[in-house]
């Protein structure tokens, strides 16, 4: 039997194992692969045979640990957030024009002063070492090389300065404020101080989740060095991370808190950066961003870590769009995975979209030149899209390009 063989049968038997496990239906769920093509098999082991964003999940899950793998896919209950962003999708259609010279397209946009090659941007992911050594340096080395910009999280596993510098462009910081504001202040300073122009204050995370997958596929990984990363209560969201290094957080109780609007007047007088609010799901709070002179909005629904039952964030987009109306720059993450989901996002009025897990899946995989070469299939996808539907510019993908199905 030829290795390629026994490694075909060996990933049978597995698939085969998962489907019966009765962890499957979650973690399928957690895929967010309903409706999707799916993995290449057998396993990829170079990142050029790639065809789509999913061909880096086998390898991917190969890689980490049972607990690892978990966090990176998980949801909440019975995943039906994570699922609904990838199903969201599906109710939307394009209409493709004619008579368009299609021959050159320009996916460059204008954000906070900037001219971003993309409108993909690399959403803020907290823990990165879990995924890959080089962790956040990887990504924004590929970042740099692909021309996308990259939002990092406060839970970042390198400093906002080390970052920036691989990144060789401004970063925007994504704020988790501790419930100690003196350390808020010395966290905003410091994300300041490394160049951010943006802080993206993530509404949608008040406090912890249930977060069955993760609990479930954590519980049975017996790592002896998980100690090492993980400390118990809230230490955790602060201790070892290169954001809070040198700062007194002793008397921090909680890394999450509610962002109220009075948080958010304390944040625009402790700092010249834009301010957004990422985690916005409805017109109302739209409207309320844009009342309290917010620079931006991210229509998210935390990748569907958060809450369950959640609308997806596509479905969510057009009563955001619709409210706010072009006065504030809205973005959108949730389940991007192809070219098409970037298109119908940007016609329903989203100036850039983000995504979470597929660059974790490269990272995972195959560190900087994985999540690369995932940048390469999206930004492929949406170039081909756009020709396909006549459109050579952002600006000309309008509400004119997509239909919602009628039930
Ligand atoms: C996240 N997300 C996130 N968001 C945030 O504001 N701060 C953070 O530290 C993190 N950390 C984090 C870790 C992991 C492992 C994942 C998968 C996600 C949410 C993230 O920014 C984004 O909203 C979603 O990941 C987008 O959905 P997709 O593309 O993963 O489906
Ligand atoms: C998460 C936190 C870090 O989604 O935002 O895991």
């Amino acid at each position: 039997m030829t290795t390629d063989i026994a490694r075909r049968i060996s990933r049978r038997r597995f698939l085969e194992y998962v489907r019966q496990s009765p962890l499957f239906a979650p973690l399928a769920a957690a895929a967010g692969l309903s409706g999707r093509a799916g993995a290449a098999e057998p396993v990829i082991g170079d990142p050029v045979e790639a065809i789509n964003v999913f061909d880096f999940m086998p390898p991917a899950q190969k890689k980490l640990s049972a607990a690892h793998w978990a966090y990176l896919m998980t949801g909440v209950d019975d995943n039906r957030t994570v699922e609904a962003n990838s199903e969201g999708f599906r109710l939307f259609q394009i209409r493709p024009r004619g008579f368009v010279n299609v021959e050159t397209v320009d996916t460059s946009v204008e954000l906070y002063g900037t001219r971003l090659e993309s409108p993909i941007v690399l959403a803020p992911v907290g823990h990165q070492r879990a995924f890959h050594p080089e962790a956040e340096l990887a990504v924004a080395r590929a970042a740099r090389e692909k021309g996308h910009q990259v939002m990092l999280s406060t839970f970042s596993s390198v400093h906002v300065r080390e970052v920036a510098e691989a990144h060789g462009a401004p970063l925007w910081f994504q704020l988790y404020p501790t419930s100690e504001w003196s350390v808020t202040e010395q966290v905003l300073r410091r994300a300041e101080d490394a160049g951010c122009p943006v802080v993206a204050l993530t509404i949608d995370a008040p406090a912890g989740s249930n977060r069955e997958t993760l609990r479930r596929l954590g519980n049975r990984d017996k790592n002896p060095q998980c100690g090492a990363c993980h400390r118990p209560g809230a230490e955790r969201f602060v201790a070892g991370h290169p954001t809070f290094a040198g700062i007194d957080y002793s008397r921090v109780r909680s890394g999450l808190r509610s962002i109220t609007l009075e948080l958010v007047e304390r944040v625009r007088r402790a700092t010249k950066m834009k301010i957004v609010a990422k985690g916005v799901m409805t017109a109302e709070d739209a409207e309320l961003c844009v009342k309290e002179g917010l620079d931006g909005i991210v229509v998210s629904n935390h990748g569907g870590r958060q809450a369950e039952s959640l609308l997806s964030t596509i479905e969510a987009l057009p009563e955001v769009t619709a409210t706010v109306n072009g006065k504030i720059p809205v973005l959108i993450d949730g389940g991007f995975r192809r070219g098409t989901d970037v298109f119908k996002a940007l016609a329903i009025g989203a100036d850039a979209i983000c995504i979470g897990r597929p660059y974790l899946w490269g990272l995972s995989a195959f560190g900087q030149a994985g999540v690369e070469r995932v940048l390469e299939l999206l930004q492929a996808e949406l170039v081909t899209t756009m020709k396909q539907s006549g459109a050579n510019s952002l600006d000309m993908i309008t509400s004119a390009y997509v239909k919602r199905r009628s039930a």
